[in-house]
């Protein structure tokens, strides 16, 4: 089907004009931070390593870098990320921003955020955030978000944050884990244009930005901690020795989980793969 508009609502089935847009995203974006170095390739191997090698050769805050499939696409704890060619967001951005590297989760955050609102608005679909870094439509993966930092004499040198975002593919093709995850198309049944989300996304993801810059985190917390899968729920988080099982009692600044056990014991997470126990919330 031919007549797909990239900056509609619902398009057909998979065609030319599924390609990303970069003219459109280039004028959507007008003066936009991350209208300034806009690096495209349509394969590569990940779009984080791509950014970090410019990071670190001087590239500039904003740098956007982005593909249309990955050949050795990464996940958290040395995962791979995998998702088929012109289907899907994969995205990096770059920034050098001037906050206390114990606060970077805060970037994180706001990147899951907008991605939040931006499928809302775009797709009417509506998400949650699973700590620490996951966007769920029910029980099932949406996207997934790979922060990456480096700090010099205690300041942030450059933080890298890498989206994946299923939009226009059944996961249940044999290529990822089915069952597990989802997509905008699964949920919905329209495929949607991704030049639009990742624009939408950018968007929302500077405006955030802005205000953490100046400060303004609080928001932020209290909106991250109310969409949150987790939040009030009986959990198990597989830490890097052990299984901690307790139920989730909120995000703190330094994005780490608070966890309450039986006798009402609190423990700080910092990192893991936290699982709902269905069927033993209180
Ligand atoms: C996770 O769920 O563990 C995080 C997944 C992050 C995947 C994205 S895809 C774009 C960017 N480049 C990568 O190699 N990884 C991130």
């Amino acid at each position: 089907m031919k007549g797909c508009p990239e900056m509609t609502h619902a398009c057909g089935p998979v065609g030319d004009e599924d390609r990303l847009r970069l003219d459109l995203l280039r004028d959507g974006l007008g003066r936009s931070l991350f209208a300034g170095n806009i690096v495209y390739q349509e394969t590569l191997d990940s779009t984080n390593d791509i950014a970090k090698e410019m990071a670190l050769q001087g590239a500039p805050e904003g740098t956007l870098v982005l593909t249309d499939e990955q050949r050795a696409g990464r996940g958290r704890r040395g995962r791979s990320w995998l998702s088929p060619g012109r289907s899907n967001l994969l995205f990096s951005v770059l920034l050098r921003p001037v906050l206390d590297p114990d606060r970077v989760f805060v970037l994180t955050m706001i990147l899951a955020l907008a991605a939040v609102d931006a499928l809302k608005k775009i797709a009417g679909l509506p998400t949650m955030i699973k700590w620490p870094n996951d966007l769920y439509v029910g029980h099932k993966k949406l996207a997934g978000i790979l922060t990456e930092f480096s700090t010099r004499e205690r300041a942030l040198e450059y933080v890298i944050l890498g989206l994946g975002l299923n939009v226009n593919w059944y996961p249940d093709d044999g290529t990822q884990v089915s069952g597990l995850a989802t997509s905008v198309l699964a949920e919905t049944g329209a495929r949607i244009s991704r030049s639009r989300l990742l624009l939408e996304i950018l968007r929302g993801f500077e405006n955030s930005l802005l205000k953490v810059l100046k400060g303004e985190i609080d928001g932020f917390y209290r909106k991250w901690n109310e969409i949150s899968l987790i939040i009030g729920r009986q959990v198990v988080i597989e830490a890097e020795r052990e299984k901690i099982y307790g139920k989730a009692i909120r995000i703190d600044e330094g994005g780490a989980l608070i966890v309450q056990d039986k006798e009402g014991k609190q423990e700080r997470i910092i990192s893991g793969d936290v699982s709902v126990r269905w069927g033993e919330e209180e």
